[in-house]
Parts: C-alpha cells; sequence; structure tokens
C-alpha cells in the first residue's frame, strides 16, 4: 500500500475511552469499591486502564461513583493523563457514558465504552470492537456465547445485522433463548455518539436508561449496527469474590502461557502465581509452588526453586534462588549469586557469586562479589528507631550464627568467626570475632562424674 492510496488514513483513528467505574459492588461484601479488587496484583480498573492504552485510545474519561476518592485516586496512578467525571444518581449505562458528556462534546473518530469490573479484555479486542466503525457502522456491541444467558442482554440478529439488544428483564420467552449476549463493551461513531446518547429513554423493565438502545436507535436513523464476537473469558465480569477467584485463575493462565511462550519453563504451572508485570527471561526454570509479588524481573537462566516468595526484586542471569527463598522489595541478586533455603532479603545487593546458601536474613546490606554469608547469619538493620546499612566487601567470609549490628562495615577478604556479635567495623583482611573465650579443662568430666555418683549413693 502506498501513501497515496485513498483508502489508507492518514492517521490513526482518534479514539475516547470511556470506562464505567460507578458499581458500588455490594455482592463483594467490601468496604472498598468493586473496581479497586486487584487480580493479579492490579486493580481490576487498572487493567482496563492498561488495555484501553496499549489498544491505542487518544483519551480516557473515567465515570466514577460519588465519594468514590480512592477510585479517582487509583485512575490517576494507572493513567495520569485520564479525565474524570463523577455520575451522581446510577440511573443506568447509558447515564453513566453520558456523565463524560464534556469528554464526547470534544469529537473523536471513535467511542469506546468499556466496563472497569470488566478486567479480562485483550487490547486487540477493543481494536476488533472498533474495525466495524471505520467501515460505517454507527455502533458496534461486543458479544459472546454465553453458556449460561441469564441476565445479560440478548443480541435480536437478522444475518450479521444487529437489530437490538433485548435486557434479560425486558425479554420475550423465545428471546431469552437466545445464547448470543451482550458481553457489554460497546464502540460508537463519534460524530454521532451524543445524538444517539441524547435520544435513549428510561422506558423498560428496570427504569434505567441503557446503553445497549443505542442499537435499535442507531438503526431507526438509518444507520448500521455491527457485532464483534470474543470468548466468554473475554468478558467475565466481577460481581462478587467467587468471579474474582475466576478471573484472577483466568489471569494466571494468560500470564503462564505467556512466560510459556517466551522460553520459560514451569515445570507445574498450574502452582506457579505471576503478578501482571512478572517480567522473565530465557531458559529460566520456575519449580512448583513458586510466588511472585508485583515488580520482580529475572535474567536468562534463573532456577527458582519450590516454595520461594518474591517481589520488587531483580535477579541477575544464571543465580539460584530457594528453595523457601523470601525477596522483598529492593533485593537485587546479582549474576551466579545463590540465595538458599529459609533465607529473607531485603533492599539488599548481593554481588555476583556470593552466597546466602541458609537460615539468613540480610536488610539494608551491600553484600561484595563473591562474598560467603554462612547460615544462620543476620544483619540487626533495625533499632527500633530508624534503619542502618550493612557493608560487606567483596570475597569476606561470614561465620555461620553471626549478628551483624548494623551500622556496620566488613571489609574486603575479612572474616568472622562463627557465632560473633559484631559492632565494630572489621578492615579487609582482618578477622573480626566477637564472643565468650572458649575455655577447655583436661580431665573435668572424669571429676565430675565421680562426685555426682557419690552424692547419688549417699
Ligand atoms: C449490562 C448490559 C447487558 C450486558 C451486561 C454484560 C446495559 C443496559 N446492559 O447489563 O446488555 O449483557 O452488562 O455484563 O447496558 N454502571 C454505571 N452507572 C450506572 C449503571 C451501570 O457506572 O448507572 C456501570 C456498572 O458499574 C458496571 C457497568 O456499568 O460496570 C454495567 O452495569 P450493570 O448494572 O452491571 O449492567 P448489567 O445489568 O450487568
Ligand atoms: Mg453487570
Amino acid at each position: 500500500m502506498t501513501s497515496t492510496d485513498p483508502n489508507m488514513p492518514s492517521s490513526p483513528r482518534s479514539c475516547l475511552a470511556i470506562v464505567l467505574a460507578a458499581g458500588e459492588g455490594t455482592r463483594m461484601k467490601s468496604s472498598k469499591p468493586k473496581v479497586l479488587h486487584q487480580v493479579a496484583n492490579r486493580s481490576m480498573l487498572g487493567h482496563v486502564l492498561a488495555a484501553l492504552k496499549a489498544a491505542g485510545a487518544t483519551g480516557t474519561a473515567v465515570v466514577i461513583g460519588p465519594d468514590h476518592e480512592d477510585v479517582a485516586k487509583e485512575t490517576q496512578k494507572a493513567l495520569p493523563e485520564a479525565r474524570i467525571f463523577v455520575q451522581r444518581d446510577r440511573l443506568g449505562t447509558a447515564h453513566a457514558v453520558l456523565s463524560a458528556r464534556e469528554a464526547l462534546e470534544q469529537r473523536t473518530d471513535d467511542v469506546i465504552v468499556a466496563y472497569g469490573d470488566t478486567p479480562l479484555v485483550l487490547p486487540e479486542t477493543f481494536a476488533k470492537l472498533r474495525a466495524p466503525l471505520a467501515e460505517g457502522a454507527a455502533v458496534v456491541a461486543m458479544g459472546f456465547e454465553a453458556k449460561d444467558p441469564t441476565g445479560y442482554g440478548r443480541f435480536i440478529t437478522s444475518g450479521d445485522q444487529l437489530l437490538a439488544i433485548r435486557e434479560h428483564k425486558d425479554a420475550t420467552e423465545s428471546e431469552r433463548a437466545i445464547t448470543l449476549c451482550n458481553g457489554g463493551l460497546m464502540a460508537i461513531r463519534g460524530d454521532l455518539a451524543l445524538a444517539l446518547l441524547d435520544r435513549v429513554k428510561n422506558d423498560n423493565a428496570k427504569g434505567e436508561y441503557y446503553l445497549t438502545d443505542l442499537v435499535e436507535i442507531a438503526r431507526d436513523l438509518g444507520h448500521r449496527a455491527a457485532i464483534a464476537v470474543v470468548p466468554e473469558e473475554e468478558v467475565h465480569g466481577i460481581n462478587d469474590r467467587a468471579q474474582l477467584a475466576a478471573a484472577e485463575r483466568m489471569i494466571q493462565d494468560r500470564l503462564r502461557h505467556e512466560a510459556m511462550a517466551a522460553g520459560v519453563t514451569l515445570v507445574a504451572p498450574e502452582t506457579v502465581f505471576f503478578s501482571h508485570d512478572t517480567r522473565l527471561g530465557q531458559d529460566v526454570v520456575v519449580e512448583p509452588h513458586v510466588v511472585f509479588g508485583p515488580d520482580v524481573v529475572v535474567e536468562a537462566g534463573v532456577v527458582i526453586h519450590s516454595f520461594s516468595h518474591l517481589e520488587g526484586a531483580r535477579i541477575a542471569s544464571g543465580a539460584g534462588i530457594g528453595p523457601f527463598a523470601r525477596l522483598r522489595p529492593g533485593a537485587s541478586i546479582g549474576p551466579k549469586a545463590k540465595v538458599g533455603n529459609f533465607v529473607e532479603i531485603k533492599n539488599t545487593e548481593l554481588g555476583a557469586g556470593a552466597k546466602v546458601s541458609h537460615l539468613t536474613y540480610l536488610g539494608d546490606a551491600s553484600i561484595g562479589a563473591e562474598a560467603n554469608i554462612g547460615a544462620g547469619t543476620i544483619t540487626c538493620n533495625y533499632d527500633g528507631f530508624g534503619k542502618h546499612r550493612t557493608q560487606i566487601g567483596e570475597g569476606a567470609f561470614i561465620g555461620s550464627n553471626s549478628a551483624l549490628v548494623a551500622p556496620i562495615s566488613i571489609g574486603k577478604g575479612a572474616f568472622v568467626g562463627s557465632g560473633s556479635v559484631i559492632t565494630d567495623d572489621i578492615p579487609d583482611d582482618a578477622l573480626g570475632l566477637g564472643r565468650g573465650r572458649q575455655i577447655v579443662k583436661e580431665g573435668w568430666a572424669i571429676e565430675f562424674r565421680e562426685k555426682a555418683l557419690a552424692a547419688k549413693k549417699k
């Protein structure tokens, strides 16, 4: 295709996305608004906003309920450029969309409506939804084949034409038998959106302003309505905790498949839990029962052994983690370093090839390359008021069961004797010992036993 092709748009179509997030979510039985509940460590709303951004929305409006300051905050965090509108009275989906009237007045080519409680929609689905608009359709509704259509709006069709969407409560017996249902997402031609929305009335079983009425309104005005069909999973809406758990299952499955497709070995994928932002390099091996919290980056060739829990961590190539390791925010593990069982690491850089093999806590520390941290080492980083740093030089050797009282610095190549409580800095290549001196009494046991036996015979 050349740039002179008359069918080639000179620039991508502009698109306003309106996200309806005014739901109370009473069935969640929660003190926080429904759309703030998380799947894969990101709020439902955050997922929707990220997908819209990836889909190329040029503007976004989020419609929130009154007194939902925290939803406004989450919106600002997830997508700072989004505009926020408040729907004071909950009078239906069309009314909610019209709450963003000011945004609609700034005409875009396309308008898409998404729900804040439907977080599994993929960016490419938004593109699929918009596509018929470029071919002249006035409205495009997102449909799916429902296993159980109860409660959903039904698509009334003729061939590939969408004639109307009938809400469950308003549908006749025969209409209720239809299984092609409305997923809720809709795309509307930007130049028509306000005119169509302003025609919606609330003369239906619920007395609400239905967004779904746009289909018939557009057709009455001589326009065409189209359908985009997606798998039911993508339009999975969340109203209660069981549906939230189902969404988590689906999103975890996606993340597992993505990881494996990118060259990661998951020995038992169904037991590994990812965060939406987990990044894993090629040939990473994740053994069964590993949990990734937010913000973890793992480079190529790392092995994460079973029962490890990681969040806010960076792991360089070739390192080994676990089993039973806990990496907390600020853990930065160098190339080929080893973190063994029952080791907790927080806000600490572990140098290349360093080893922390067993039963250790490292917090607020910096450990040089090739250092060896013995079993049971503890950085005493907290004095009840503030946190203090521990510095350990390259190639240092920390004997087992030592307490390093921060702030403290242990030099390159230095040794710490086992069982020490170290409170003073140790220079390079020195030995630091901080423990009771051992004494040995020859023959003491013989004398002791004789006395004890004699006492017993009395
Ligand atoms: C809606 C659709 C139905 C579709 C179903 C898919 C309409 C009229 N019906 O029905 O065809 O099958 O979704 O899940 O659109 N909201 C507001 N303000 C309101 C009303 C709703 O923000 O005044 C938000 C809700 O928080 C929710 C979304 O809009 O995120 C959908 O509203 P809901 O009441 O769940 O609509 P349904 O009856 O499920
Ligand atoms: Mg609903």
